[in-house]
């Protein structure tokens, strides 16, 4: 294990030196192996599933974007990281560690430094009675990251994350700030707890379009130069490829389609990542719409069809989509999607049909 590690089954309660200089080589900082999450119902029937199983890792360093549309399940994975959710099954593992089912107090606590969170809507995530210092200040003392005066380290803080002159903003409440400084102090106190990993859920879809940019140049700064890493949860496809080294889809809690973020958003491999394509704002009013036809609506995730989630609504479904749902197939590289397209049988019964999607 790594020694700057806090063990989630210990009971220290010693502050550890920051782990955000730690180097990329060893475990990944998370792996979700099989987790699920369904809410309601009893045993196996009824309930909804809103995460199906989904397996991903996010390396030292990396960004893993996270897209699908709204109900995929996004907010619920990262709320089972942070363990905000009980897991229903499944297992989490932390730079190699796995994150005991059960876990007392201390292990909560523990997990909670080592995972933080930025949120949606930054003034609501904000105590409007206190000024920004209280809030920086708050997590540095219930972590024990702080001894005696925690002015120097929330004046360090505010630096890091652009908010000069630091004790001009350290004195400010939140209805002082405009959206992008108050995001800012969000980031500034996920950062106080010294985090292995941050888990930033739609950040900046609150934030105006023409301060969202400055948000997300920030967050590339910080993981730049602190080797942060980060799930980045977004319904914005530009956003995505901009802040991630890898994306991975999400369709009805489903994972349907993972790569690095330039080859899955220009080139997806998914029918649902091609909707979700077609479907995304063109910023240039110009270009040809990429278009596919997909019929239905989001499914009713407590009665989820057998096969492929997607079947319902694509316009390639094949006899077979029906079966079970299909496995990940290597669709080049790093890349993979789960669609029978890239099954290599289907693929050359298409070949000497003449059709290829
Ligand atoms: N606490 C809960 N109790 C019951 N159902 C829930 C709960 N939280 C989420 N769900 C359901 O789980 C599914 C996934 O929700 P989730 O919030 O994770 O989606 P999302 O992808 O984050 O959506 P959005 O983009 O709108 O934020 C939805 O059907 C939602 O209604
Ligand atoms: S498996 Fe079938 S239904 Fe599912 S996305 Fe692929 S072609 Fe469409
Ligand atoms: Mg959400």
């Amino acid at each position: 294990m790594n020694p700057s590690q806090t063990p989630l089954s210990t009971n220290s309660a010693q502050p550890q030196p920051s782990p955000l200089s730690q180097t990329t080589s060893g475990p990944n900082t998370l792996d979700i192996v099989n987790l699920r999450k369904v809410f309601g119902g009893r045993g196996k029937g009824g309930g909804v599933v809103a995460v199906n199983d989904v397996t991903f890792s996010i390396r030292r360093g990396e960004v893993l974007g996270l897209v699908g549309e709204s109900g995929s399940g996004k907010s619920t994975i990262a709320r089972l990281i942070a363990r905000l959710y009980q897991p229903t099954s499944g297992e989490i593992r932390l730079n190699g560690e796995v994150v005991p089912h059960k876990l007392g107090g201390r292990g909560l606590r523990q997990l909670r430094r080592r995972v933080q969170m930025i949120f949606q809507d930054p003034y609501a995530s904000l105590n409007p009675l206190h000024p920004v210092s209280y809030t920086l200040a708050r997590p540095l003392k219930i972590h024990r990251l702080a001894r005696g005066n925690t002015d120097p380290q929330v004046r360090v803080l505010l630096e890091r994350v652009g908010l000069t002159p630091a004790l001009t903003y350290a004195a400010k409440r939140p209805f002082e700030l405009s959206g992008g400084q108050r995001q800012r102090v969000g980031i500034a106190r996920a950062l106080a707890a010294q985090p292995e990993l941050i888990l930033a859920d739609e950040p900046t879809s609150a934030l105006d379009v023409s301060i969202r940019l400055d948000v997300m140049n920030l967050m590339l700064d910080l993981k730049d130069q602190e080797g942060l890493s980060m799930l980045f949860i977004t319904h914005d496809l530009a956003g995505a490829r901009y802040m991630s080294d890898r994306v991975a889809v999400l369709y009805a809690g489903t994972l349907v389609e993972i790569g690095p973020a330039v080859q899955v958003i220009d080139q997806p491999q998914h029918p649902y990542t091609q909707l979700l394509k077609s479907a995304a704002p063109k910023p240039d009013a110009g270009l040809t719409p990429d278009h596919i036809e997909a019929r239905g609506e989001v499914p009713d995730l407590s009665t989820l069809p057998p096969g492929c989630p997607f079947e319902p609504r694509c316009p390639y479904a094949m006899r077979e989509c029906k079966d079970g749902l299909p496995r990940m197939y290597d669709v080049g590289g790093e890349h993979q999607a789960r669609c029978l397209l890239h099954d290599p049988a289907i693929k050359a019964r298409q070949a000497v049909a003449g059709y290829a999607p």
